[in-house]
């Protein structure tokens, strides 16, 4: 399957030794709208094309393309790829806002072409114990559950010039980082129904305008209640729990420490030292989830089944994410269509 990237940034590196590990699949060609970034990185990396135009890289023909762009240019990617008729795993979050989000799942699905969205995080082992649990009745169904983000962030990731904006990034911690966790509230959890929450850029830094610092309450369909308090502004970085509770208190929970490793539900020792990682060190964390995720998504376009993450489940994230910063402009609760 020859597949192509679009955006050829940090993340897209997970991409490239992803794919490379699944059987049959080639990266042929990168794209950049900085067209040296793309050759550079076609170089380094072995790939045979780099395009600075995106239409060209399609003209050369590919089964299936990684969006790997900032969150506000994965819209114009899906809609290419949608465009070419060729299968679309984007990254995560997977727009801006629903608007966006909605008009790709319509295009991808006019277009008959397998939309996925990268939350690679449900495939931890632990993540994916909870949800058996749950399915096979081990674990109730939640009545309870929660997040708690305590996450850092520092100066040299916001040096980016498109993080920490909310024209170009559309939010902060809730919008890119614990986007995550309530994905995976919401598998374990079911059909959001209302939000209400409250944000709030509390440590001032040059030129930041998204959330440092969200708290908020989900109602369930189920008439379950999960509460989220996320902030980037801890140091140092002391990762996430998610935590879902049955109605006999059975409780099950994932730990995110270090940072993007999913693993037992253990907290670092008081007083013991705990420096913060550098990003690069979190992303080498996350490429055996990125690899089963994007071995998930090649096996969906052979099998001709719905990836394990769909476009609509992204926009369900998203959803929970919007109406949280609605409810904090608006000091109301907000109601979800919980379909
Ligand atoms: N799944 C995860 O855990 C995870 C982790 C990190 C980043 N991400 C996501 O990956 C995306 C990229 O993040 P990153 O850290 O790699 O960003 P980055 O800034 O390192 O790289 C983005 C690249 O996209 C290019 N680009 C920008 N606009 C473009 C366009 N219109 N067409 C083509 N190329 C374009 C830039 O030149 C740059 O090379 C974000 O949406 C982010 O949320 C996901």
């Amino acid at each position: 399957m020859r597949f192509g990237i679009i955006g050829c940034g940090r993340i897209a590196r997970n991409h490239v030794s992803a794919l490379r590990a699944v059987a049959g699949v080639e990266v042929t060609a990168v794209a950049d709208v900085d067209g040296q970034r793309a050759r550079a990185f076609a170089a380094e990396h072995g790939v045979p094309d780099a395009f600075e135009a995106v239409d060209d890289m399609f003209a050369g023909g590919l089964e299936a393309v990684s969006i790997c762009t900032p969150h506000g240019a994965h819209e114009a990617g899906v809609l290419a790829a949608a465009r070419h008729r060729v299968h679309v795993l984007c990254e995560k979050p997977v727009a801006l806002d629903v608007a966006q989000a909605g008009r790709m799942v319509a295009a991808a699905e006019a277009a008959g072409v397998r939309f996925g969205v990268v939350f690679q995080r449900r495939f931890w082992p632990a993540a994916q114990r909870i949800r058996a649990a749950i399915e096979d009745g081990s674990l109730g169904a939640p009545v309870a559950g929660g997040i708690v983000a305590r996450l850092n962030r520092d100066a040299d990731y916001y040096a980016e010039p498109w993080r920490g904006r909310q024209a170009s990034e559309g939010g902060g911690v809730l919008m890119t980082q614990v986007i995550h966790h309530i994905d995976l509230l919401r598998w374990f959890m079911g059909p959001a129904v209302w939000v209400s929450g409250r944000c709030a850029t509390l440590v001032p830094r040059a030129g930041i305008d998204v959330e440092d610092t969200a708290g908020a309450v989900i109602g369930f369909r189920s008439g379950a209640i999960a509460t989220v308090q996320a902030g980037t502004t801890f140091q140092p970085g002391l990762g996430v729990h998610v935590w879902v509770s049955d109605a006999q208190g059975r409780t099950a929970g994932v730990m995110e420490y270090p940072e993007g490793v999913g693993s037992a539900d253990v907290w670092p020792r008081p007083g013991a030292e705990v420096g913060d990682l550098p990003l690069g060190a979190i992303h080498e964390h996350l490429v055996p989830y990125h690899a089963r995720q994007i071995a998930d998504f090649v096996a969906a376009v052979r099998e001709g089944r719905e990836p394990a993450v769909t476009g609509r489940d992204a926009v369900r994230s998203l959803e929970i994410v919007e109406a949280v910063y609605e409810s904090s402009r608006s000091g109301t609760a907000v109601r979800l269509a919980g379909h």
